[in-house]
């Protein structure tokens, strides 16, 4: 019978030496550490997707950023997870994420909820350096309880994801590329008429931003429910 050993590896990942095991993630060592890399589109449980890249990390010996939560860790890699240059291109991605689409916070359900809102503020985003597109988006209302605004989305594709992975749907999707990406139900149609949404819920509770809320709340009421986050791996695991 043959054993299968996992090879285990040492980085320093901000001066700290550290040990992994094989084929694991700079961010989840670093979260294994307790030290703070900015994710956006990460979400434990769920599938990588990679295209928010606030995880960029530098690493010794190359002068490209690496998304952190793609990377896997190698045996001597030093990595920096904090610097002049990674906050300069860290608060950069918020301000394209705020000049891209319609994010006016003073009058958003999720406002003091809202998940690039506090990037913005831990980050020192103070201004937007960027022109606004302003581009002219809808609000799709269609749905009894909840509502999707491409006014405040970031495609941070969570929705499709926890709606594929963990719920089983497979309601969502992405239609479009690059900058006129949008987030579809079904074959984009309003999401009122979908006859494959469960109505449960996961994908208004992990988007980070006031672009799936829940029908009837006000400016700054729209507190999401994370307490099943912490499950989510567990709900994958229980799947296979
Ligand atoms: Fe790594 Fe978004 S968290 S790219």
């Amino acid at each position: 019978m043959s054993v299968m050993t996992v090879q285990s590896l040492t980085l320093k990942i901000d001066g700290k030496d550290v040990s992994c095991q094989a084929g694991q993630t700079i961010l989840e060592v670093a979260r294994e550490h307790d030290i703070e890399i900015p994710t956006l589109c990460w979400l434990d449980g769920l599938t990588l997707w990679g295209g928010c890249r606030l995880c960029v990390v530098e690493v010794a010996g190359s002068p490209k950023l690496f998304a952190a939560c793609g990377t896997a860790c190698a045996e001597g890699m030093e990595v920096t997870t904090n610097s002049e240059r990674l906050q300069k291109y860290r608060k950069t991605i918020v301000e394209m994420l705020f000049s891209e689409r319609n994010h006016v916070c003073a009058v958003c359900v999720s406002n003091g909820h809202c998940e690039l809102q506090s990037m913005a503020q831990k980050l020192g985003v103070n201004h937007v350096h960027l022109p606004y597109r302003y581009p002219k988006l809808t609000v799709d209302s269609s749905n009894d309880r909840f509502r999707l605004d491409h006014n405040r989305c970031i495609l941070c594709t969570r929705c499709v994801r926890v709606c594929g992975e963990i719920e089983g749907a497979h309601t969502k999707d992405v239609k479009g590329r690059g900058i006129n990406s949008q987030i579809i139900n079904d074959l984009d149609q309003p999401w009122g008429e979908s006859e494959t949404c469960t109505g449960c819920a996961k994908c208004v509770h992990v988007c980070p931003t006031g672009a799936l809320t829940e029908r009837g709340t006000a400016v700054a009421e729209m507190n999401k429910k994370r307490q099943f986050l912490p499950y989510l791996t567990l709900m994958r695991e229980n799947d296979k």
